[in-house]
């Protein structure tokens, strides 16, 4: 694989998030959030941990900004948890909250890393929850009030903002499959949870802009490149219902398109919809599609849809290819740049970036120390092969964040999965570069 010529400004990055690495679930102030509720929870997590703990970012956040300093990153992508600003999820500030993201921004920009905070990474304030989360309206007001506090606090120093990660999860997998906080499996309200999440994003993007002069704002969504398991109408029809229902339901109403007819027709039909989409409200798909300056890409896979109509009526089936991640994710390459090309040329984003791509394997760590990961460094390599198709085809990359820095809480999954360029010895906090620490790190210094 021949190094590309990535632009000269490219973001060389890492992505973790709030509730997957801080730790101090209680610590300074903070508020509970439905994470905590939901891994405190019996039966939730697979391995039956949490994240009280975590990584102890909280407390150990200068010894990984050091290691992002040895890999060379010129950008750090993390999310701020919103229980540490407003513990209620309104009204009340946290200053020691404000703080912590303070002392962490300015010990990035010292380090010469751009921080590139994501509001929202799953963790509601439970106060909120209580009142019915993001199936309310009101929530969507409250994420305003929180990014507007964060903005004004941080935004003389951090230019670069997503309000959202991937609200797919937050409304599909937390409200319809449930294996997401707060865990619910109710279709009809993972439909409103998803348009008060847009719609509270819309809202934010214009405070944001406000509070932090000459910045820029976008949104991270997560996507798989959906294809038919056979050129059959059934299974073409099969996957483009799958990607409606994971790519365009979001990806439309963002980009001026409102809700994309066929799935709003497929939702009725399916009784998701009693009372049509009556939580529109009039100016909400105005508010959504606020104009962005970067879309960021979250892709880890494809997926390959077979019909089942036949075998009775049942929902699209998974084909799944060799080889796997632990995840049970196929490694698919190309499918980044699938999905970057027919993105870019359908929807016309003014630049985009990779704010997530990464694996999880079983790594072991030496009595030496090390961790010879031979299969991340290859996924890797191969992921970033495709970032440079696109990048040959002219498509305006702008950065790339692996996911992730370090092993952490992989929330359903616990500490089951390890998909950090850094081996995390839980027992002892100790942080240990794996050889695609070093491997990356030599990466970007070659083609930066
Ligand atoms: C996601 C989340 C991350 C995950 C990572 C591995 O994309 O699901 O943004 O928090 O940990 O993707 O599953």
């Amino acid at each position: 694989m021949s190094d590309a010529s990535y632009p000269k400004d490219f973001l060389w990055g890492t992505a973790t998030s709030s509730y997957q690495i801080e730790g101090a679930w209680n610590e300074d102030g903070k508020g509970e959030s439905i994470w905590d509720r939901f891994s405190h929870t019996l039966g939730k997590i697979e391995d039956g941990t949490n994240a009280d703990v975590a990584c102890d970012h909280y407390h150990r956040w200068p010894e990984d900004v050091d290691l992002m300093t040895r890999l060379g990153l010129n950008a750090y992508r993390f999310s701020t948890a919103w229980t540490r600003f407003l513990p209620d999820g309104r009204g009340r500030v946290n200053q020691a909250g404000i703080d912590f993201y303070s002392r962490l921004v300015d010990g990035l920009l010292e380090a010469g890393v751009t921080p590139f905070p994501t509001l929202y990474h799953w963790d509601l304030p439970q106060a909120l929850q209580d009142e019915g989360g993001w199936t309310v309206r009101s929530t969507a007001e409250a994420f305003v009030e929180y990014a507007d506090l964060v903005s004004r606090s941080l935004g003389d120093r951090v230019k670069n903002w997503m309000t959202h990660n991937e609200p797919y999860c937050a409304a599909f997998l937390g409200h319809e499959i449930g294996c997401d906080a707060p865990g619910w499996q109710d279709w009809g309200a993972a439909i409103v949870a998803s348009h008060h999440l847009l719609l509270s994003h819309g809202s934010a993007v214009p405070v944001i802009r406000n509070n932090s002069p000459g910045c820029e704002v976008g949104i991270a969504l997560n996507h798989e490149y959906p294809e038919p398991a056979s050129a059959s109408a059934a299974d073409v029809r099969a996957a483009r219902l799958y990607d409606g229902y994971y790519n365009r339901w979001f990806l439309d109403p963002i980009y001026g398109r409102d809700y994309p007819a066929d799935m709003v027709k497929h939702y009725k039909a399916e009784g998701y919809l009693p009372d049509g989409m009556s939580f529109v409200e009039p100016g909400d798909m105005e508010t959504i599609s606020a104009p962005l300056d970067f879309q960021g890409v979250n892709y880890y896979t494809r997926v390959i849809l077979r019909d089942e109509t036949e075998s009775g009526n049942l929902p699209p089936s998974v084909v799944q290819r060799q080889p796997l991640t632990e995840m049970g994710w196929e490694v698919y390459p190309d499918g980044l740049y699938n999905f970057l090309n027919r993105f870019y040329f359908e929807y016309r984003p003014v630049k985009m970036i990779v704010t997530e791509n990464g694996c999880s394997y079983q790594d072991l760590l030496g009595a030496d120390g090390a961790v010879h990961d031979e299969s991340r460094i290859a996924y890797l390599k191969a992921h970033f092969h495709s970032a440079e198709r696109a990048l040959e085809k002219g498509i305006p990359l702008a950065g790339y964040f692996v996911w992730s820095l370090m092993d952490n809480f992989e929330w359903s999954s616990g500490y089951t999965k390890r998909f950090g360029l850094v081996y995390t010895d839980y027992e002892t906090q100790r942080r240990f570069p794996k050889d695609s620490f070093y491997w990356y790190r030599d990466f970007i210094a070659r083609n930066e």
